[in-house]
């Protein structure tokens, strides 16, 4: 007779068992993942990017070379640190050489109505404006929508050589007590060719060299900006590791095809092969005499950088780490970016005394002198890396130049170059193949 035996009532149990942990294992899975935090980077990249992917932007295409093989985009730098939903890649991301456009914040916007992480209120134009509406936040957040700059500052530095007598902030937060600084985010790249300054200011180096300067800064932030615990020490070297991973340059332009080939050096691989060094940009020497016209005006604006302008003046003298353009001896420059002259309406004035004459200085932002608290370090900035710069409109540390050209001007206007109208565009032309 076929009846029960009980080995398969046992098998039938352990069947029903299964299934019915099956099933929950599913709903788990499904809670989770409906559950989990929103990736907080602000890249439509997920998981990796291949090496030298291209990534278009306004002048061809950009692309990253990781000397790990790939981007691995989920590392440290890539999680939430802190309690406000922010990470390292909601403000540094891959398309934009790992700094972030007005384009894309108004993107992010458009897409949440403002409620994207990026959009946290320590960054809107005044902490205390209105946030609860999505017209109220297209308000409060127009310094990021327009212009890409966040807000730094504090208090000034006790104990300078000056003091600030006078605060015009249009956004009304700024005073003689509590100072803003509006400030693009800045590339995380080409740390091994680059200066040891680190931050517009030098603000996270005090003493520091390159790695030091990086792991403080992290950790700054995570407690800081992000408004997280103190990160532990594997964090951090995850995340400074990840930074000194990265490589990014154009390497593309429109009719001029890769921007390392026919022996040129230009793009991402070729710069990760080259050792910081002082010297003058050689990254299109061989295509010296190219017949594609479009070639030959980057040539002769990578001659127009490197040599002596009729006012006397070199970009190379500053821009002096071959090829990367950062200054080899970590120097801060006063450029009349934070003039009166050099003004825009939307950023603050400050009425800087030195203690000692009762001269007065009128500048946007303090600059290194509020690091060091010394009066010729007012209106200093970072000598910045000058690759990719296509990705990462607009330029300067408080987005005062829209484009390339813009910016070029900024240094005829305001600093004592003069260039002819064929000079001017192929300067572009270079600035645009880094
Ligand atoms: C809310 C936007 C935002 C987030 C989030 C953010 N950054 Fe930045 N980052 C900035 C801005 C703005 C600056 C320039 C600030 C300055 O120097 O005054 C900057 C500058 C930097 C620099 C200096 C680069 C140089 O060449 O000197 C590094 C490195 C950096 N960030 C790394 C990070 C890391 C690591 C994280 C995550 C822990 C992070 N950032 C998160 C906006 C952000
Ligand atoms: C006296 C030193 C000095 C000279 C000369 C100089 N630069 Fe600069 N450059 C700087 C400093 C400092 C900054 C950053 C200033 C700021 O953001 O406020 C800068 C910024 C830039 C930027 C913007 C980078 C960014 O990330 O926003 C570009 C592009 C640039 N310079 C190109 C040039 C060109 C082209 C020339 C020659 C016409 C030149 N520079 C001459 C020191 C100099």
């Amino acid at each position: 007779m076929k009846g029960f035996s009980s080995r398969s009532l046992g098998l039938r149990l352990g069947v029903v068992v299964a299934v019915v942990a099956l099933l929950g294992l599913a709903w788990g899975l499904t809670y989770y993942l409906r559950t989990k935090p929103v990736a907080p980077t602000s890249s439509k990249f997920q998981g990796s990017i291949p090496n030298n992917h291209l990534m278009p932007n306004a002048g061809g295409e950009a692309a990253t070379f990781s000397i790990q093989g790939s981007v691995n985009l989920t590392g440290e730098y890539f999680q939430i640190q802190g309690t406000n939903g922010q990470s390292c890649a909601s403000c540094h991301i891959p398309e934009e050489a790992w700094n972030i456009t007005p384009g894309t914040l108004q993107r992010l916007f458009d897409e949440t109505d403002g409620t994207h992480p990026v959009f946290s209120p320590l960054d809107a134009n005044n902490p205390s404006m209105d946030v609860s509406t999505a017209k109220a936040r297209r308000t409060a957040y127009s310094m990021l929508l327009t212009r890409g700059v966040f807000r730094r500052g504090g208090a000034p530095r006790p104990n300078s050589e000056w003091e600030l007598i006078a605060v015009d902030d249009p956004h009304g937060f700024a005073n003689v007590n509590q100072l803003v600084h509006w400030r693009r985010s800045m590339p995380t790249i080409n740390f091994a060719v680059g200066s040891a300054t680190v931050n517009w200011d030098a603000g996270s180096n005090v003493g520091k060299g390159q790695r030091a300067a990086l792991a403080n800064l992290t950790n700054r932030l995570v407690t800081g900006a992000l408004q997280g615990q103190p990160p532990t020490a594997e964090v951090v070297e995850d995340i400074v590791g990840f930074e000194e991973s990265l490589w990014t340059a154009q390497l593309t332009v429109p009719d001029v095809g890769r921007l390392d080939s026919d022996g040129a050096r230009g793009g991402p691989q070729a710069l990760s092969t080259m050792s910081k060094a002082e010297g003058r940009f050689d990254l299109f020497d061989a295509w010296t005499g190219n017949a594609n016209p479009k070639r030959a005006q980057i040539v002769r604006g990578q001659e127009v950088f490197n040599s002596t302008n009729v006012s006397h003046l070199s970009c190379g003298v500053c821009h002096n780490s071959a090829n990367n353009g950062t200054n080899i001896n970590n120097t801060l420059f006063d450029i009349n970016t934070a003039s009166v002259e050099a003004r825009a309406p939307d950023l603050p004035l400050y009425t800087f005394r030195n203690k000692q004459t009762g001269t007065t200085r009128q500048l946007t932002d303090a600059g290194l002198g509020n690091i060091t608290g010394r009066w010729d370090d007012l209106g200093r900035f970072k000598t910045p890396t000058l690759r990719a710069l296509s990705a990462r409109a607009p330029y300067f540390h408080n987005g005062i130049a829209a484009t390339l050209e813009d910016v070029v001007r900024h240094y005829e206007k305001h600093f004592g170059f003069i260039f002819t109208d064929e000079e001017r565009a192929a300067l572009v032309a270079f600035l645009n193949a880094l």
